[in-house]
C-alpha cells in the first residue's frame, strides 16, 4: 500500500500554522462556520494582509482579528478562587460552575479549560484551571504527589490520635480497596486543622474526617504546590505561565 504525504499539510503542521476556521473557532471565537462569514466580512487579517480564504493556514502569532492579536493562542493556566456554591464539572446538571466565572471567549475553547483535579462544591480555594491536558495529568497524577494544603473547621473538638492516624499511610476509606497516603495534619484550634494531603481521591478530607465520627463543616484549599491563593477575592482569577510548573523551585 502506498502511503501519500501531503508536504504542504505536514509542513503546515510541523511549524504551527493552522487553518483559519480551526484556529478561530479552537480559541473560541466562533464556529468555523462563522469564521466564513468574519472573514467575508474583512475582520480577520493575517500578517496585516485581509485574509479571503477560511481553508488558508496561518501561524497564529501572525493573525489579527478586528486589528487584534489573537487571544491567548497557544494555552491558558489560571489561578482561580473558587468560591462555594460552584462546581468543576462542565455537566450543565450538576449546576453552576467555576468556568462561568471566566470570560465568554474563554468558555467557547477547544481544547476546553478544565480544572486540575476538582475541589467539591462546598468547598472554596485554590483551583487551576487550564487547557493543557499533558499539565493536568502531571499534576493530578499520585506519581508527582503534589501537596495540597487545606484548612478544614469540623463540628467536635479534634483528637490528637488523628494526627498519627492520618499520617500512617494505612486509613482506608469506604468502598476503597488501597489506604490513603500518609498525610499531614495539623490541629490549629479544637474544631480547626490544616490537612495536607499528596493525592485527590473524591471528597477526600471529608471522608478522612468522617471515618472518624468528624463532620467537616467548611473546607478550603490555601496551597498547591507552591502556589499560595494569598488575599484573592473569591470569585477571582489571575494568569499563571503556562511554564510555571516547569520551574526548578515546583516539587
Ligand atoms: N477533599 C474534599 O473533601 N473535598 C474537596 O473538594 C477536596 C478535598
Amino acid at each position: 500500500m502506498k502511503i501519500r504525504i501531503d508536504s504542504q499539510n505536514a509542513r503546515a503542521t510541523f511549524c504551527g500554522m493552522r487553518r483559519l476556521d480551526q484556529l478561530l473557532s479552537s480559541l473560541g471565537y466562533c464556529s468555523r462556520r462563522e469564521a466564513r462569514d468574519w472573514i467575508d466580512d474583512g475582520r480577520v487579517t493575517i500578517d496585516g494582509v485581509v485574509a479571503d480564504d477560511v481553508a488558508q493556514k496561518a501561524m497564529p502569532a501572525a493573525v489579527r482579528v478586528d486589528g487584534e492579536p489573537l487571544d491567548h493562542p497557544d494555552g491558558l493556566l489560571l489561578m482561580v478562587h473558587k468560591p462555594t456554591g460552584l462546581v468543576c464539572s462542565h455537566d450543565d446538571r450538576e449546576g453552576a460552575n467555576v468556568y462561568s466565572l471566566l470570560p465568554p471567549r474563554w468558555q467557547q475553547r477547544n481544547p476546553l479549560v478544565t480544572s486540575v483535579g476538582r475541589l467539591d462544591k462546598d468547598t472554596s480555594g485554590l483551583l487551576l484551571l487550564t487547557d493543557q491536558s499533558p499539565l493536568v495529568h502531571r499534576l493530578t497524577s499520585p506519581k508527582h504527589k503534589v501537596p495540597k494544603v487545606y484548612r478544614a473547621t469540623v463540628d467536635r473538638d479534634l483528637t490528637p490520635e488523628l494526627v498519627p492516624l492520618f499520617a500512617s499511610g494505612t486509613l482506608l476509606l469506604a468502598g476503597e480497596k488501597s489506604p490513603c497516603l500518609p498525610a499531614e495534619m495539623r490541629i490549629v484550634s479544637p474544631r480547626e486543622a490544616e490537612l495536607t494531603l499528596t493525592e485527590g481521591r473524591f471528597h477526600q478530607v471529608r471522608r478522612m474526617f468522617s471515618a472518624q465520627g468528624v463532620t467537616v463543616l467548611t473546607l478550603h484549599r490555601h496551597r498547591f504546590g507552591n502556589l499560595e491563593l494569598g488575599d484573592a477575592p473569591p470569585g477571582k482569577w489571575h494568569e499563571l505561565p503556562l511554564n510555571y510548573f516547569n520551574a526548578p523551585a515546583e516539587s
